[in-house]
């Protein structure tokens, strides 16, 4: 199984941002933890961060014929865009949205998710956990896509 994980905007800055939202690792530690995982699930995994919605939108679009499954976190885009949405809405492939911090427990306006309702499942709140945590159930759904 391959799956594809992206980063949204300023997601290439981790590890210099707030740590009681996003904790202390820097994107490269946190997909070694994810590719450590993946190797544990014997799947392979692949990695893109961008800042621009339609960069985004476009990985989306191509990676949908490579890819058995995705892990998002769009970040600040989760709460404004209705393109990625639309992108998740029409590729077939299960999609799980991730994030680092608990954005219900945050401010208003990062209450609200434009994929929420498009996605397999969402993982927030545990910071780098979140990945594997959202890791471990697209994975688990792609093998027995009964449960
Ligand atoms: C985030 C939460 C968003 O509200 C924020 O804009 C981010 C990161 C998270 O992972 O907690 O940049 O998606």
């Amino acid at each position: 199984l391959k799956i594809l994980v992206l980063h949204g905007p300023n997601l290439n800055l981790l590890g210099h941002r707030d740590p009681r939202h996003y904790g202390h690792l820097t994107l490269d530690k946190l997909n070694t933890l994810i590719r450590k995982r993946a190797r544990e699930l014997d799947v392979d995994v692949k990695f893109y961060q961008t800042n621009h919605e339609g960069d985004l939108v476009t990985l989306l679009q191509r990676q949908r014929k490579y890819v058995d499954g995705i892990l998002i976190n769009p970040a600040a885009y989760t709460h404004t865009s209705i393109a990625i949405r639309d992108a998740i809405e029409l590729i077939k492939i299960p999609v799980v949205e991730i994030h680092l911090s608990d954005i219900q427990s945050r401010e208003p306006f990062r209450r609200e998710s434009m994929i929420r309702d498009v996605c397999l499942a969402t993982f927030a709140g545990k910071k780098e956990q979140s990945y594997l945590e959202g890791l471990e159930f697209l994975v688990g759904r792609l093998k027995s896509p009964g449960l």
